[in-house]
């Protein structure tokens, strides 16, 4: 399984932050782009993805939210219904359903946690998963030799900030995918591509 991790040092971290507008709610926009380039196939839902969502604004920063969407089974029972106009009440109802001090199964294969990026991505490290940084200076993705169950880290629309992004150099392998600055959801995009291509 590859996974993802997209980290916002803006997106709400509760539920009453989200309104109308996701660009003025933290950019939650970017991260809802990023979840559908993530998830979706025309006709399909990818069963080989777990994206990480890792929000860092106000009030109560960091949010870990999990996502491995459930396909089988029952709507409403053993699954939600996720499509590309209902993710921001998906993740409204996740920060509304955070439960102090647990890793909360708000949905079937929808967590929420508090956790920050470091602690996250420690963790992965951990379970000797193979950790690549998206980042326009690196080996170019082309060339890359991946490994099998990558997990790809990926700033917001400023990038990601400089004591995180210190620290997961130091433990994770750069990689480009060309020499344009990508919006985050396109990167992810061009990474599932590029794996799908390799069957990975
Ligand atoms: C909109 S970009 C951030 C732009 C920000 N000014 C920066 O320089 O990091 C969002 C994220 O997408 C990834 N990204 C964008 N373009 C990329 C590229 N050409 N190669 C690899 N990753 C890229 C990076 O992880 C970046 O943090």
């Amino acid at each position: 399984m590859r996974q993802f991790i997209y980290y916002s040092r803006t997106a709400p971290t509760s539920g009453g932050k989200i309104k109308e507008d996701l660009q003025k709610a933290g950019r939650l926009d970017i991260a809802i782009h990023t979840v559908i380039a993530a998830f979706f196939l025309s006709h399909k839902i990818r069963t080989d993805v777990k994206l990480h969502l890792v929000f860092a604004g106000p009030p109560d920063p960091c949010k870990h939210l999990e996502l491995k969407p459930v396909t089988e089974g029952e709507t409403g029972v053993d699954k939600i219904y996720i499509n590309k106009s209902n993710i921001s009440t998906i993740i409204k109802k996740m920060l509304y359903k955070y439960r102090e001090g647990i890793k909360h199964e708000v949905f079937p294969g929808f967590w929420i946690e508090k956790k920050s990026l470091l602690q996250l991505v420690s963790e992965l490290q951990k379970e000797n998963k193979e950790l690549y940084i998206l980042d326009a200076k690196g080996e170019d993705i082309r060339s890359l030799d991946i490994k099998p169950n990558p997990v790809f880290i990926l700033g917001d629309h400023v990038g990601l900030p400089d004591k995180e992004l210190r620290r997961i150099k130091s433990i994770a392998i750069p990689v480009s995918i060309g020499k344009e600055t990508y919006f985050a959801s396109q990167t992810v995009a061009i990474v599932n591509n590029e794996l799908d291509r390799r069957q990975l």
